[in-house]
C-alpha cells in the first residue's frame, strides 16, 4: 500500500544517504580512489549520488535497527538478505561502490553496486520490490527529462549514463544490462521520438540492438545505431578520443535499417549467386515490414545501387512481404 511505499522511500533515502557518507570516509579512501581513478570526480559522486558499501558485514542493518526500522520491513527493501544459520539479517551490498537508482521523482528506489576492480558478480542489483520494476526504469531519466532533447540515447551501462552526461550527453539513459522492455519503450516514447541506440561493442551489445529496435519500432520511435569500433564502449570511448568526437558519431548514426542489412549481409557469402539471393530476400522481407511506402522505396533504391540488383526485382520482392512483421 501507500504507506509501505513511503515506509520503504524513506529506508531508500536513508540507506543512499549512509552510502554517500562512507564514501567520504578516511577509512574507505579505496573507494574514492576507485572513482577518481575512473576520471568520476566529486562533483559527479554528487550529482549521480554515488556512494560505498562498507566491507563490513551488517553495518548498513545496524544503522536502520538504531533508528528503529523492523526486519521485516527491511527485509522487503531488499537491501538485506537473511542469514539461513541464524535467521539475522545482512547488508546485500558489501565492499561496493555503490550507484543509486531513481525514479521519475529523484527519488531512490534501488541500487547497482560494483565491485573495486575484478570479480565477480562485477554489479549486483536490488531485486524487484514494490518500488523497483526493472522493466520500466531506465537509469538517468531522472536527470535526462529535465530538459527537451531532439533525441535520447541509449546506452548499457551506469559508467556509461555518467560519462555521457559529463561529456554534456544528458540525454543518455540506460536499461541497465542487456534486456530492453516495452515498458521501456513507452516511457521513452513519453519524451522522445528519436532513440540511437549506443550499446557496447561486442556480440553481446549487438544482439540486444538488434532485439531492442523492434521494440522501440512498434512504440512509434525513430531508431539509429551507433556501433563504435575502436572502444569497447561509450564511457571507454570518450576517455580516449572525448566528447567532439563521440558528437560527430552520434551526427553520422545510421539508421536502424542499415544497421539491420549489415548485420544480415554478414551471415551471408555474397559472391556466390545463391546467397547473393537469399540475402536479398531477407532484405525484402526487412524493407517490406516498413510501414512507409516511402521509406520503402528510398531503402529499395539505395540497396538496389549498393548491391547491383535492378530495383523492379526489388521492389517485387518488397511488395510480397509488405504489412508482414520483422
Ligand atoms: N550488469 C549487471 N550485472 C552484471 C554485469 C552487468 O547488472 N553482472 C549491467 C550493469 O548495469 C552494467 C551493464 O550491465 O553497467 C553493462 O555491463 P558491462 O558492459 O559488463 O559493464 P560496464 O557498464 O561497462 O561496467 P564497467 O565499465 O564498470 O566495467
Ligand atoms: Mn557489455
Ligand atoms: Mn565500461
Ligand atoms: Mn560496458
Ligand atoms: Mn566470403
Amino acid at each position: 500500500g501507500v504507506n509501505k511505499k513511503a515506509l520503504h522511500l524513506e529506508i531508500y533515502k536513508k540507506a543512499a544517504r549512509f552510502y554517500y557518507y562512507s564514501l567520504q570516509l578516511k577509512e574507505n579512501e579505496q573507494a574514492l580512489e576507485y572513482f577518481h581513478k575512473r576520471g568520476i570526480t566529486s562533483d559527479v559522486i554528487k550529482h549521480f549520488g554515488l556512494g560505498y558499501a562498507p566491507a563490513k558485514y551488517n553495518i548498513l542493518y545496524q544503522n536502520m535497527k538504531r533508528e528503529g526500522y523492523e526486519d521485516e520491513d527491511l527485509l522487503e527493501t531488499g537491501l538485506f538478505l537473511k542469514s539461513k544459520k541464524n535467521g539475522m539479517l545482512f547488508d546485500r551490498f558489501s565492499d561496493r561502490v555503490m550507484f543509486p537508482i531513481f525514479n521519475l521523482n529523484k527519488k531512490v528506489i534501488a541500487f547497482g553496486g560494483r565491485i573495486l576492480g575484478e570479480g565477480q558478480p562485477k554489479y549486483l542489483n536490488s531485486p524487484e520490490s514494490l518500488l523497483f520494476d526493472k522493466s520500466r526504469t531506465l537509469y538517468g531519466l531522472h536527470i535526462a527529462r529535465n530538459e527537451k532533447h531532439p533525441y535520447y540515447i541509449l546506452v548499457e551501462g551506469y559508467m556509461d549514463v555518467i560519462a555521457m552526461h559529463v561529456a554534456g550527453f544528458t540525454q543518455t539513459v540506460a536499461s541497465l544490462g542487456t534486456a530492453f522492455t516495452d515498458g521501456h519503450a513507452k516511457l521513452l516514447k513519453r519524451y522522445t521520438q528519436q532513440v540511437v541506440i549506443l550499446y557496447d561493442n561486442d556480440g553481446a551489445g549487438k544482439k540486444a540492438a538488434l532485439r531492442a529496435i523492434p521494440i522501440l519500432r512498434s512504440n512509434g520511435i525513430n531508431v539509429k545505431v551507433l556501433q563504435l569500433t575502436d572502444a569497447k564502449d561509450p564511457d571507454e570511448f570518450l576517455k580516449k578520443h572525448g566528447a567532439d568526437e563521440m558528437k560527430k558519431l552520434l551526427d553520422e548514426a545510421e539508421s536502424h535499417i542499415w544497421f539491420r542489412i549489415k548485420e544480415i549481409e554478414s551471415t551471408y557469402h555474397l559472391e556466390l549467386p545463391d546467397e547473393k539471393v537469399k540475402f536479398l530476400q531477407e532484405v525484402a522481407k526487412l524493407i517490406g515490414s516498413l510501414e512507409s511506402s516511402i521509406e520503402q522505396s528510398i531503402y529499395s533504391e539505395e540497396i538496389s545501387q549498393k548491391y547491383q540488383i535492378n530495383q523492379d526485382a526489388l521492389q517485387a520482392e518488397v511488395k510480397k512481404y509488405y504489412q508482414s512483421e520483422a
